[in-house]
């Protein structure tokens, strides 16, 4: 799930790859607030919220199955 909306990710997909092939992680107004630069986890800019785990690299973070990803800022920022 992301944002409570359904999404179908591939086999070994991580969160960044998914959010690009939905075509919302570049997307200027998209609901992410980060981008893909360094893609090893270092820069912190693609950071989205999982529940149950807190704030992750979505381009270190593989998707699973019952995932629920959460974008833009936590609530109450
Ligand atoms: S793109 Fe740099 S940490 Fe994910």
């Amino acid at each position: 799930m992301l944002d409570g909306k359904a999404v179908v990710a591939r086999e070994g997909e991580n969160v960044a790859a998914l959010l690009a092939r939905l075509g919302l992680l570049f997307s200027p107004g998209g609901p992410t607030t980060g981008v893909v630069w360094c893609c090893m986890g270092a820069c912190l800019a693609c950071a989205v919220r999982v529940q149950g785990r807190g704030t992750v690299q979505a381009c270190l973070t593989r998707v699973h199955e019952g995932m629920r990803i959460f974008s833009g800022p936590p609530p109450n920022a």
